[in-house]
């Protein structure tokens, strides 16, 4: 059997890994197929290094450009990849455009596609990552989900039940694999902290994009910083935002974007996480790090079931909430986030 994975864009690279490293041990042939959706050593060859992936076999080199010209670039240099190879899986991951894209070509050639993380869903159709999750499952012949709920979201929608196979949460499986080897890098020490620091991220669009919005987010993270540290690693859409409007950061510490292993060990010390990304509300429930979500839906209602996160549609509730969240004991482990998702995909892609 051939797999042919296509990945592209930073929240890509955990979900590969734990798929291509079991791919490897049940020895099925497999070429790895890079878009080039990000480019920045820190925002895609760190990741790759951190966690043991050997370089991509191709890379398409697509960069940035508005949604329909990086869609459409990388349908145009991937449909010959596809034809080349021949593969009996097109493997995607997740919601960015490099997702949909590869699943349009593959879908229209007949190629059989494997969704790894089907089913999530914000119900918001302003983020363009939903718009990536629904097409992407509507034309995909596998649907391998993280989540129950996920499972019924599917069904909901129609897809036919032998489609929807329920494996787990990969990107706790890349977690649970990396946290030792994380823990012993020293990255918290190196930036000097001497208490647990709230650490930030946030790039959507609807977050950075807006002036005002990154305003009240920013006014709120420095009455934050007033009291803890607070590291914020900047995703280059926001370190462009926030150069051009010029703003007042206060004792907020930024610094360049992290790498995975980097990220992981900076979390688990953490006090608590604010963000915008759908990764990290994963990674921070799985760590028993309290997250507060800077968004008025979540693509991960198990993280708020279990108590491990909660939406702050509005910045101003963001200090008061920080001052009331505390760890917790014993990190949640919804239904198949258990290290074991992989194995369970791959089981699925050698029975069909
Ligand atoms: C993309 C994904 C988003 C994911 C995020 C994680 C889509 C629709 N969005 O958003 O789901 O959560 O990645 O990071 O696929 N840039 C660089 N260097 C890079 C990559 C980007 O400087 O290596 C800058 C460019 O100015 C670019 C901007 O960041 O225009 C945005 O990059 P893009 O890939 O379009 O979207 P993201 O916001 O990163």
């Amino acid at each position: 059997m051939k797999l042919l994975h296509v990945v592209g864009a930073r929240p890509n690279f955990p979900k590969l890994a734990p798929v291509s490293r079991q791919a490897r041990a049940v020895g099925v042939d497999q070429i790895v197929v890079h878009t080039g959706q990000h480019y920045d050593d820190a925002m895609s060859a760190a990741f790759f290094r951190d966690l043991g992936l050997r370089p991509p076999d191709i890379n398409l080199d697509v960069g940035s450009a508005t949604h329909a010209v990086q869609t459409a670039r990388v349908m145009e240099r991937f449909e010959p990849v596809l034809l080349q190879h021949r593969p009996d899986w097109t493997v995607v991951y997740g919601d960015v455009n490099s997702t949909l894209a590869a699943t349009l070509v593959a879908a229209k050639l007949g190629f059989r596609v494997a969704h790894v993380e089907a089913g999530v869903r914000s119900g918001d159709r302003s983020m363009p990552e939903e718009i990536n999750r629904i097409v992407t499952d509507r034309l995909a012949d596998l649907l391998l989900t993280p989540s129950r709920s996920a499972d019924k979201t599917l069904r909901a929608e129609g897809e036919p039940d032998e489609e929807i196979m329920f494996v787990g949460n990969v990107m706790v499986d890349a977690l649970l694999y990396s946290v030792q080897r994380a823990r012993t890098i020293g990255f918290r020490r190196r930036l000097g902290l001497s208490t647990a620091p709230v650490t930030v991220t946030l790039h959507r669009p609807a977050n950075v994009d807006d002036p005002k919005r990154l305003t009240a987010i920013m006014a709120a993270l420095r009455e934050v910083a007033a009291k803890r540290p607070v590291v914020f690693p900047v995703h280059p859409r926001t370190r462009g935002q926030l150069e051009l409007g010029r703003f007042d950061v206060g004792s907020v510490k930024l610094i360049d974007p992290v790498s995975y292993l980097e990220m992981l060990d900076l979390v688990e010390g953490s006090h608590a996480v604010i963000t915008d990304s759908g990764g990290l509300q994963v990674e921070s429930t799985a760590l028993g790090v309290p997250c507060l979500t800077v968004r008025d839906t979540t693509e991960w209602p198990e993280t708020i079931e279990c108590g491990a996160n909660r939406l702050v549609p509005d910045p101003a509730e963001i200090p008061g909430a920080i001052a009331s969240m505390a760890r917790l004991d014993d990190p949640p482990r919804p239904e198949g986030w258990d290290g074991m998702a992989a194995v369970r995909a791959l089981d699925c892609l050698r029975t069909r």
